[in-house]
């Protein structure tokens, strides 16, 4: 990998989802705080991100400025808060003229914001893709790379062009991340159709849009598939929030929260920092789930893990609970772009619930269980 920065997924949290445009420093503050209380930090998350319109206009000399009401004290300082707290600031910018939300992009001035950043102490940039008519995404991607890299301070640098480039073919050495698809939407399986024209997407979907078989060979360390940023407690039921952060987990996407920390309930606590999952994510062998079959509504997924475990979720799409009885003997999991195989009449495993923290049997026997509606199983098999 080109810096060495996110072998494994990216932890944080992000303003856009709750928030929008609403940010300013006390957000900011109080979230890095929230980070911490909640046992957030402890879990493993790192960055707090401020998402589209902290920005003000740009002075005479061209350098980007903060809006000064809503960040009085700057960016600096703030930065210099979030990191004695023992954490990252994020940051966002544009590859175009002006961002989503129409303040000053950085199409022009990749050096000098780049720059500015250093400066202020920023250590991971979302790089969004609106207002790029006539600009090629691969090569504005490498731009602003090379800008974070000549101003020398170590970044994440998340790459924001929602996919229509296939940025996993070509920026594996360019980003550290990639968005795969449109915006997420807090609903399990809904498209939310916004005035004008476009959409959000619920869980599923973007689930879907990952074109299984074809962009998981491109995620690794260093190198993630984004599904983007998280919608747990916000609005979505226990089971679909439980669900869609697993998923997350097994899909090696950044687990960026995008709730409101600071007032969260301990079920959305508890599913935000349940360290089994959390592991499953950021396991250093970086390989992607892979869809094994579908059983009626439930798919199970795969996910081959460093110390020779493996993580398998049964994700139920439908609204009626589904029993399973699975026999593990009459399985073998083959990766259909890997090398990995695992066949249980040779080895055996203990089936351990991530949910509940308990092992529940052993892949020598059937394991019989139900998956809620709209609910996800996950268990790691650990190996004999
Ligand atoms: C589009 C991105 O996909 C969102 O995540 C968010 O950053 C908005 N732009 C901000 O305007």
């Amino acid at each position: 990998k080109f810096d060495g920065l996110a072998e494994t997924p990216p932890m944080g949290w992000n303003s856009w989802n709750e928030f929008g445009c609403n940010v300013d420093e006390d957000l900011i503050k109080e979230t890095a705080d929230a980070m911490v209380e909640s046992g957030m930090k402890e879990a493993g998350y790192e960055y707090v991100n401020i998402d589209d319109c902290w920005h003000g206009e740009r002075d005479e000399d061209g350098n980007i400025t903060v809006d000064k009401e809503k960040f009085p004290s700057g960016m600096k300082a703030l930065a210099d808060y979030v990191h004695s707290k023992g954490l990252k600031l994020g940051i966002y910018s544009d590859a175009g003229y002006t961002t989503c939300a129409g303040y000053p992009g950085s199409r022009g001035y990749e050096y000098q914001d780049a720059q500015t950043y250093a400066e202020w102490g920023i250590d991971y940039l979302k790089y969004d893709w609106c207002d790029t008519e006539g600009l090629a995404a691969e090569g504005a991607y490498m731009t602003m790379r090379d800008a974070l890299a000549a101003a020398g301070n170590p970044v994440v640098f998340s790459i924001c062009e929602w996919g229509t480039a296939h940025p996993w073919e070509w920026a594996d050495d360019v980003g550290h991340a990639w968005r795969i698809s449109g915006d997420i939407y807090p609903c399990f399986d809904c498209e939310y159709k916004h005035e004008g024209g476009w959409s959000s997407w619920g869980v599923t979907k973007i689930i879907d849009m990952r074109k299984d078989q074809e962009i998981r060979q491109y995620s690794g360390p260093g190198h993630w598939n984004d599904y983007d940023m998280m919608e747990v407690g916000n609005g979505m039921k226990a089971g679909e929030d439980r669900a869609h952060f697993a998923m997350w987990a097994m899909l090696n996407s950044p687990l960026i929260a995008g709730n409101d920390i600071r007032d969260m309930s301990d079920q959305t606590r508890k599913i935000l920092t349940n360290e089994e999952v959390i592991a499953v994510n950021q396991d250093p062998e970086g390989v992607e789930a892979w869809r094994y079959t579908v059983m009626d509504s439930t798919g199970v997924w795969v996910k081959p893990l460093a110390d020779g475990d493996i993580a398998v979720a049964f994700l139920n799409r439908s609204q009626e609970d589904h029993e399973i009885n699975f026999t593990w003997t009459n399985h073998v999991f083959g990766d259909p772009h890997f090398d990995y195989s695992f066949d249980f009449t040779e080895t055996e495993y203990l089936v351990r619930d991530l949910w509940s923290g308990k092992n529940i049997g052993s892949t020598q026997k059937s394991t019989r269980f139900t998956v809620p509606g709209h609910d996800l199983n996950i268990y790691r098999l650990i190996k004999q």
